[in-house]
């Protein structure tokens, strides 16, 4: 029984890696799973990142600043194709709690249109810049608003080693880490994070796969975590 149970458990990686192999998206619900997710782009490094991420076959989430978006379609394009997530961080990056109703929906519909165009589809998530939103922001927000479970102060401390260090320590499975790719101190940590949560089991998944594709209207990354098989 007891031996029974452990090679059932110890059998579930090895499923997930066929799986991922076959193309079947990975079930956070059996395999430990870690969300990256870029800010504030897409900027000048973005496509330097897209290679770190496909050498680890790595899927992450782009919280897109619209505007950017309409100025380099392409890499958003690319970006998408590439089998990562798109989502909105508001036309202008603009602090969401100081707008009218009618202000919060403009920068959220300009921002969906830019990335339709783009990609071609809509967007299914939110991040509100800042982190900041109130009871006007979620009325106004049609789609789920994205938080972070693991701050790497990446836009402060310019430091490779350091932010790759903090994204390590702190990862556990269901977080969601919150980068910026605009910074190119970031992109060069990325490697390092990649290869040490890939030695520790983790997948990387985008932001919608970590929650089985239906997130709740508010998500931090650890209030509703998957459960790992191990
Ligand atoms: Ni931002």
């Amino acid at each position: 029984m007891w031996s029974g149970a452990v090679r059932a458990v110890s059998l579930r990686p090895v499923r997930a890696a066929l799986d991922a192999a076959a193309g079947k998206p990975v079930d956070c619900r059996r395999v430990k799973c870690v969300a990256l997710t870029f800010d504030d782009g897409p900027g000048r490094y973005t496509d330097t990142l897209l290679r770190h991420l496909a050498a680890h076959r790595a899927r992450a989430t782009f919280f897109v600043v619209g505007q950017n978006v309409a100025a380099n379609p392409g890499i958003v394009r690319r970006t998408y194709a590439a089998g990562h997530e798109i989502a909105g961080h508001t036309w202008s990056h603009a602090d969401l709690t100081k707008l009218s109703a009618t202000g919060i929906r403009s920068q959220l519909t300009r921002t969906d249109r830019a990335i339709k165009a783009a990609t071609g589809v809509t967007p299914r998530l939110i991040r509100p810049p800042y982190g900041a939103f109130n009871t006007a922001v979620r009325l106004q927000s049609p789609r789920p608003l994205v938080m972070w479970s693991v701050d790497t102060l990446d836009w402060l401390h310019r430091d490779s080693a350091r932010v790759a260090r903090k994204a390590v320590r702190s990862a556990r499975p269901g977080s969601i880490i919150l980068f910026h790719d605009i910074h190119p101190t970031t992109v060069r940590a990325i490697p390092r994070v990649l290869r040490k949560l890939s030695a520790r089991g983790y997948h990387f998944v985008t932001v919608s796969r970590l929650y089985g594709d239906r997130p709740p209207r508010l998500v931090y990354g650890t209030t509703r975590r998957p459960r790992p098989a191990d």
